[in-house]
């Protein structure tokens, strides 16, 4: 074993949002308290106990305002309320006293680039070409000889911009046609879409996650993106099929950002997340210059690429070298629009990856269910939702799968309602079940809780520095430390044995298998079973 040397350390004094795990509720689908087959801000508050017994530090809930759902919330129609089926402020309101009273954070979802079609501020834009709010939005003549004005496409499919006969103009939606996007060249809507920051942080939220970051800054000429020319025409999603070099990702979108930032910290101790899925180097502009930026972009690569020791290993590396100087890494699973990790890699690897993120330096973010090992569930045609499966049907592109209901007990529809869920649940929730989990110290859940619980008590895993170790074939490993305590973590990401090089000794503390614990490992090498991870405390030096 060749031991790396430390190439990132810690704060000296971690915030809540370094040291803890943020836990993504996706409202819909974690608890209905009224029977009406729809999860509510009353269904949150119920499993708060739960998520304390969980041990998670921090919720973060997908947005929860009035919208016609089109695209389930995330076409807003008033930024500073919530939608009827969810509930309402006084029930946010208690979500917030009561997850602080058991030491919760509650992160909630904002959404800058665009709005619902049916907000008032769009239906007076498109009301009149001389209406006040006209330059609210994005509107554009059609191209010199008729047509869209560019070449840019919706991320859900088609051309991103939509005609509207009645002015005779575009306009713009990155997403749906019913999301057209904000104009945030228009200093009146940065002004009005701060306030909303100020609303939700005013009422005693912790922090925001800010949705679709990168594409909220525009070319300010609206030139055509470039083809990509690595893109496989019937393979790949269409949206891919340009590179979005004037549609996102502009520099312009760092200012903006650092207002934003500005605007947080007059609140104190909060934290301010991008979501940016692009490549790593490119992550990283968003910390900000000087640290200006979010607290931290999310960082998706365990999402999206193969489950592959070494090339898991080279991403983990190589995200480490980039990041600026004092920048805080951070580290995803799943969430609510890719599909589940426990279908991408298995139930046995699931076990391996949650030990991944949980001991990987920095912020993990776990996906409401995905302690459980909840999978995606296969959508009968007469129930998708979702309004990516229904543009682009067939080609595994719906979210629906990953959005199911969460499976607490084996009572009728998974103790999610009393009613119809909106979702299918899940066929095998009778046995699989946080209820039925909780009782079997060998269960994803068991796991999840003592990873957890494992990384609170040790600085090493909460703050401490990381070096890489390196091995071979199937197998990831790489230390934490912090003053003289050091963590060896080895992974075997396949289904077969595997041996790691390893000259040093120590006592495994935790393992991905229920009887792989408490043994003595090393001396020449250390054993790995298929499907084993083991978290390796190494003898003092
Ligand atoms: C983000 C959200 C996604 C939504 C899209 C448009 O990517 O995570 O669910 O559809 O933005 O708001």
């Amino acid at each position: 074993m060749a031991e790396g040397m430390d190439v990132a350390a810690g704060p000296a004094e971690p915030a809540w949002w370094q040291r803890g795990v943020v836990y993504q509720v996706y409202p819909r689908s974690f608890q209905d308290s009224n029977g009406d087959g729809v999860g509510d801000l009353r269904g949150i508050v119920q499993r708060l106990d739960y998520l304390q017994w969980l041990g998670v530090d921090a919720v973060w809930i997908s947005p929860f305002y009035p919208s016609p759902m089109r695209d389930f919330g995330y076409d807003v129609t008033d930024h500073q309320a919530v939608d009827r089926v969810y509930g309402s402020l006084v029930d946010f309101d208690r979500i917030v006293a009561e997850a602080h009273a058991r030491g919760i954070r509650v992160i909630v979802d904002y959404i800058p680039n665009h709005t619902s079609d049916g907000h008032p501020w769009f239906v007076a834009s498109r009301a009149a070409r001389h209406n006040r709010k006209r330059d609210w939005y994005v509107w554009r003549d059609p191209a010199p000889g008729g047509g869209p004005p560019n070449n840019w496409r919706s991320a859900f499919g088609g051309s991103a911009w939509e005609w509207d006969e009645p002015t005779g103009q575009y306009y713009l939606h990155t997403f749906l046609r019913e999301q057209p996007d904000l104009n945030w060249r228009n200093p009146a809507v940065e002004l009005e879409m701060l306030d909303v920051l100020r609303f939700w942080l005013g009422r005693g939220a912790d922090g925001v996650r800010v949705d679709a970051i990168q594409v909220v800054m525009k070319d300010a000429e609206f030139r055509d993106n470039p083809p990509n020319p690595d893109y496989r025409e019937g393979i790949d999603d269409p949206y891919d099929a340009l590179l979005r070099v004037h549609s996102a990702d502009r520099p312009e979108i760092h200012g903006l950002i650092a207002r934003m930032r500005e605007l947080v910290e007059q609140y104190g101790d909060r934290v301010l997340i991008g979501e940016i899925y692009n490549e790593v180097d490119r992550l990283m502009a968003y910390y900000g210059e000087g640290g200006r930026g979010v607290h931290f972009p999310y960082n998706f690569q365990l999402i999206k690429l193969p489950w592959d020791a070494r090339t898991i290993d080279a991403a983990v590396r190589r995200y480490e070298s980039l990041l600026p100087p004092g920048a805080w890494p951070n580290w995803v699973l799943g969430n609510h629009d890719r599909h589940r990790v426990a279908s991408r890699v298995g139930a046995a690897q699931a076990r391996v990856a949650a030990m991944l993120l949980f001991t990987l330096r920095g912020t993990p973010t776990l996906y409401y269910g995905d302690e459980i090992g909840m999978h995606d569930v296969e959508i009968p045609p007469d129930r998708v939702q979702d309004p990516w499966e229904k543009n682009l049907p067939g080609r595994g592109l719906g979210r629906d799968p990953e959005r199911t209901p969460m499976q607490w007990s084996a009572e009728p529809a998974a103790g999610f309602t009393t009613g119809e869920p909106w979702l299918p649940v899940a066929p095998d929730f009778a046995a699989n079940n946080v209820l039925a989990q909780r009782a079997d110290p060998a269960s994803m859940l068991s796991l999840h809780r003592a990873l957890m619980d494992l990384r609170r008590r040790e600085p090493a895993l909460h703050v401490g520095g990381w070096a890489p170790v390196d091995a071979d074939g199937p197998v990831l490993a790489y230390l934490r430390t912090h003053g003289d305590t050091r963590f060896l973590v080895a992974l075997n990401l396949s289904a077969e044995p595997a041996s790691l090089d390893f000259d040093g000794g120590g006592e495994v503390v935790l393992g991905t298998l229920p009887d792989g614990e408490a043994r003595r490992v090393g001396g020449g090498a250390i054993e790995l079973r298929g499907d084993e991870g083991v978290i390796v405390r190494l003898d003092g030096r």
